[in-house]
């Protein structure tokens, strides 16, 4: 990549604010309706403001990925959820952790499959999620136009009708909606599910789990995707044999090395900064697989080296940019928890409450005396144990459930974010190394 030093207007200082009564409060640096395309072609990118804003959009740890050029890597499971619908003709499950990539991975397939003619249609679940609700919705945007018996010719008003159209007032039932998609023709259909773990209804996933099955029965055009949190795929679905075989299930692991690095590789060419070596192997490390922590921990280290004028984002900035955002994380936690953070006996335990950290990486959190063994080697599980459960009572890190008929308890971090918080500080304690 050619980098040319006056791309941010190097060693210029930015206008002074006009002089005025609120000349102090700070404004948005660029407007709305600017389009800041590829800011390393565009002349725009020469100040620094435009050059933060090139960053927020390459780097935003807060929004999935939506287009196929902003994808690093996940080739294969991109390659394995398109044969899987494809081929195989199958409802998928994608699943894994929390930030892994699933939202991303299954907007750019939904752009691949529009380009070769599916109609997709996205649906985010809420903890609220009702079956009735969604398919409705889903339905209401499925032109009449694809059922069998609608003439292509005809009149106008079958052109403004949809599916949901041909639904009466009660509730949708799975076997009339299945008997109801059955009629498409001239398209295939996808309806995405996406954050589906977060269905609270016990109902919702029978309703899923029974349409899955009669849409199969039936050799429907109507495929389901379904994305969420969860190690397995019976985590998510539950056990239902009845539907197992009409199911793919497609892990979205931790992301590799190379392929993390091309996510700074990316950001470079939109913002026409530079990762150092350094940089750039202690963000890829540090991250541990996660596409989220790169794009966080690059976005800090970068925005440092904008602030001071430099245009090779250096191992310090990753450092200095890391501790601020575990600094933030910390003020996020409830004061109690901070101060208890603070405590001897707390930090002496550090190394456990890493391992403990590490075995939380369970969707539910819950994690056993064996799981925290596995992470802290040569810890016996009895030390674990007291050193658990002695966080269980006035400093009350964890939650303990006790096991049943004399199996271990279990037990789970009590605030949010603290496990994730131990993680990245015990990230930047090895990279300091
Ligand atoms: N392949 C990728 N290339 C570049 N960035 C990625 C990729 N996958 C994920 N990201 C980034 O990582 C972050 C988390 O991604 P995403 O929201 O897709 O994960 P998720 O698994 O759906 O998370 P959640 O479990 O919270 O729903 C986002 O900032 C996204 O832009
Ligand atoms: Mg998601």
């Amino acid at each position: 990549m050619i980098f040319r030093r006056d791309r941010f207007g190097l060693g210029q200082k930015d206008a002074p604010p006009a002089p005025g009564a609120s000349a102090g409060l700070p404004r948005f640096a660029v407007d709305a309706t600017d389009d800041i395309g590829d800011a390393a072609q565009g002349m725009h990118a020469r100040s620094p403001a435009r050059a933060r804003l090139a960053l927020a959009d390459a780097l935003s740890a807060s929004q999935p990925v939506t287009s196929r050029e902003r994808l690093a890597g996940r080739i294969d499971t991109l390659a394995a959820l398109i044969a899987a619908i494809e081929q195989q003709r199958a409802h998928v499950v994608l699943y894994g952790e929390r930030g892994i990539g699933k939202t991303s991975l299954v907007h750019v397939f939904a752009e691949t499959a529009r380009e070769a003619r599916y109609l997709v249609l996205y649906g985010s679940c809420g903890v609220e999620a009702r079956f009735d609700d969604m398919f409705r919705t889903f339905a209401s945007e499925i032109p009449l136009l694809y059922h069998a018996d609608i003439s292509p010719t005809a009149d106008e008003t079958e052109h403004n009708r949809s599916f949901a159209d041909l639904l009466d007032e009660q509730p949708v039932d799975p076997r009339e909606l299945a008997d109801l998609f059955q009629k498409i023709v001239g398209t295939r259909v996808i309806l995405v599910l996406d954050e589906y773990d977060r269905v609270a209804d016990p109902a919702f996933r029978r309703d899923v789990a029974e349409l899955i099955k009669n849409l199969s029965d039936r050799a429907a055009r109507v495929q389901l995707v379904l994305t969420g949190v969860a190690s397995n795929l019976d985590e998510l679905i539950g056990f239902t044999p009845s539907i197992r075989r009409n199911i793919v299930g497609l892990a979205v692991g931790p992301m590799s090395e190379p392929e993390l690095s091309e996510i700074l590789a990316r950001a470079e060419d939109a913002t026409g900064l530079t990762f150092g070596p350094d940089a750039r192997n202690l963000i890829v490390k540090m991250s541990a697989g996660s596409p989220y922590l790169v794009r966080l921990l690059g976005n800090r280290a970068a925005g440092r080296t904008l602030d001071e004028r430099r245009d090779q984002v250096s191992g310090p900035d990753v450092i200095a940019g890391t501790e601020a955002v575990l600094a933030e994380w910390n003020a996020g936690l409830p004061r109690r928890v901070q101060s208890q953070l603070a405590r001897p006996e707390v930090r002496g335990a550090w190394p456990m409450l890493i391992a403990a950290a590490r075995a939380s990486g369970t969707p539910d959190g819950w994690f056993g005396l064996h799981d925290v063994a596995a992470e802290a080697n040569g810890a016996d599980t009895s030390t674990i144990r007291r050193t658990l459960d002695g966080f269980t009572g006035e400093i009350d890190l964890f939650d303990r459930e006790d096991g049943l008929d004399g199996r271990e308890p279990r037990y789970r971090f009590r605030t949010q974010g603290l496990a994730q918080l131990l993680g990245l500080s015990a990230a930047l304690a090895r990279a300091g190394r």
